[in-house]
């Protein structure tokens, strides 16, 4: 399978560098609008291939939408990162206008193409892709759930001592101050987290997580990569490979969980088709009412976005 990455900044290099790595796509194609930017590291990525051991062919173009023809897939990371003190929703009326752009010239070449938005703010962007990409919804998704996800298993790996590897995790909602970490639904080697992180613990985890990104910003001064990356081409995998993995992917939602007309995180089915199926997992009532109010937050700027194009 083809795989474009577009965007050649921090986060979509380190997803097609990843890809690349992993040995199961035919060929990665990443493209950036700074001349130079995407040719110089694929280059860069080829030149580890021999070290790395991979064969995956690399190329990088500026601009050039017609080297993404025929693409499978393809992950959309343009658009400007956070600076200190922004929020993701500040991000909107500039990176609105890019994946949009972005999106027509994809769709141009690759009128098939399952697409995986990176850029933020995640859940709105996602829903911008969809609108512009009359493609259907199974086939627009956005990557936030397995970020935020490995966020709070890194976190709790840290606390209890064990490796990451042990943590399953489920977190859904919005890419933002309203995600709904499930401590009911974590694990540790089939352990409920609950048994081994006292509640106080576990409360200051789900907040750090919840902050997580934000974190990384105010230490960077720019919003986080490697994290970010990896969990793109972790989704761009479970598709290439049709492995129908379960991930909190961000989805569009008709009626599922008594949602519908909204772009969310929920656990999804990721094959060779994009999104199989959404699962819903029974909530309790306090869960139910921070996802749905999860929702309201992401429908408010859904709304900023649906005015901005009216
Ligand atoms: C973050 C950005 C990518 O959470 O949204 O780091």
């Amino acid at each position: 399978m083809k795989v474009s990455v577009i965007g050649a900044g921090n986060v979509g290099a380190t997803c097609a560098e990843v890809v690349a790595r992993g040995n199961y796509a035919n060929e990665v194609v990443l493209l950036d609008i700074k001349e130079g930017l995407a040719e110089g590291k694929s280059l860069d990525m080829w030149q580890t291939a021999p070290i790395n051991y991979y064969s995956t062919p690399i190329t990088g173009v500026t601009n050039n939408y017609e080297a993404t023809a025929g693409s499978n897939i393809v992950v959309i990371t343009s658009g400007l990162p956070r600076k200190p003190g922004m929020s993701r929703d500040d991000l909107i009326s500039v990176n609105a206008g890019i994946v949009k752009s972005v999106t027509e010239q994809v769709i141009k070449y690759s009128p098939d193409a399952i697409i995986i938005v990176v850029s933020n703010p995640l859940d709105v962007m996602s829903y911008c892709a969809y609108l512009t990409s009359g493609l259907p919804s199974n086939k627009v998704m956005g990557m936030a759930g397995i970020l935020d996800t490995a966020r709070y298993r890194a976190f709790l790996a840290t606390e209890i001592g064990c490796s990451p590897k042990d943590i399953q995790a489920l977190l859904m909602g919005g890419h933002g101050d309203t995600m709904v970490p499930l401590p009911r639904y974590t694990t540790v080697a089939g352990i409920p987290v609950t048994e081994l992180v006292a509640a106080d613990k576990l409360d200051a985890i789900i907040n750090r997580t919840i902050n997580g990104g934000g974190e990384l910003v105010k230490l960077m001064g720019t919003s986080a990569w490697y994290a970010p990356g990896s969990a793109a081409a972790q989704m761009v995998e479970s598709i290439v490979r049709d492995e129908k993995r379960i991930y909190p992917v961000c989805a569009w939602l008709t009626g599922e969980y008594g949602l519908s007309d909204v772009y969310l995180g929920v656990p999804a089915v990721l094959g060779k088709n994009g999104i199989e199926r959404i699962i819903e997992v029974d909530l309790n009532e306090a869960e139910k009412a921070l996802l749905h109010k999860s929702a309201g937050a992401v429908k408010e700027v859904m709304s900023v976005f649906d005015q901005m194009n009216a």
